[in-house]
């Protein structure tokens, strides 16, 4: 038997990307903050999407700088993805609060979270609104993974993986499936 979702809850049915730190910054100002709603778009050019709700001081700073980063925390970094997801940049410094290192990004001005796994480094194409978020298309100028953790293109086992099922609970990805199909 199946029993009805709740409309507004419906999105935790299917809300599996991973969990991403965003980071974006402008002029003295930047920030960090804790994303679950993201999405791949393209190959080539190599596009990406997020949705920001509009309050955030995240959207905007990513209004006025048209970057940003997507940071990728390994599951070994829950505490200071619940901490960026709490209280707002504009009330506090949320790298001081989580403990987390700021570093110099290659393309844009948003710096990189050096604790995390990976990092896409992202100038915005395309804003939409979307409901109550802002929906960035973000192309991918830059893209680094720790070695150890992502090769041939896929995450390892060691490579964790936080997953939002909302308010407090997560999945921890990282076991590593392949699939031969027989024709
Ligand atoms: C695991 C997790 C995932 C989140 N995902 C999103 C999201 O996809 N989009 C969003 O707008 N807010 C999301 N939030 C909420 C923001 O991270 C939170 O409101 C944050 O304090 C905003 O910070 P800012 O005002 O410094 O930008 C999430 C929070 C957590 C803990």
């Amino acid at each position: 038997m199946k029993k009805e979702v709740q409309l507004e809850k419906a999105h935790c049915l299917i809300n599996t990307g991973c969990v991403l730190l965003v980071t974006a910054a402008y002029r003295d100002s930047s920030n960090v903050m804790s994303l679950a709603w993201q999405t791949p778009l393209s190959g080539r050019p190599p596009l990406v999407g997020i949705a920001v709700a509009f309050p955030h001081f995240t959207c905007e700073l990513i209004d006025k700088s048209m970057e940003f980063v997507l940071n990728i925390p390994g599951s070994g970094m829950l505490e200071q993805v619940s901490r960026c997801g709490e209280k707002s940049g504009r009330e506090m410094d949320k790298f001081k609060v989580a403990g987390l290192t700021s570093v110099t990004a290659k393309k844009v001005r948003a710096p990189l979270i050096g604790e995390c796994l990976g990092h896409l480094e992202c100038g915005v194409v395309e804003r939409y609104k979307v409901g109550d978020h802002a929906f960035f298309v973000g192309e991918v100028l830059a893209a680094s993974a720790e070695e150890d953790f992502f090769s041939s293109n896929s995450w390892s086992d060691r490579g964790e993986l936080l997953h939002h099922l909302g308010g407090k609970d997560f999945y921890i990805t990282g076991k590593h499936k392949k699939v031969n199909l027989q024709a």
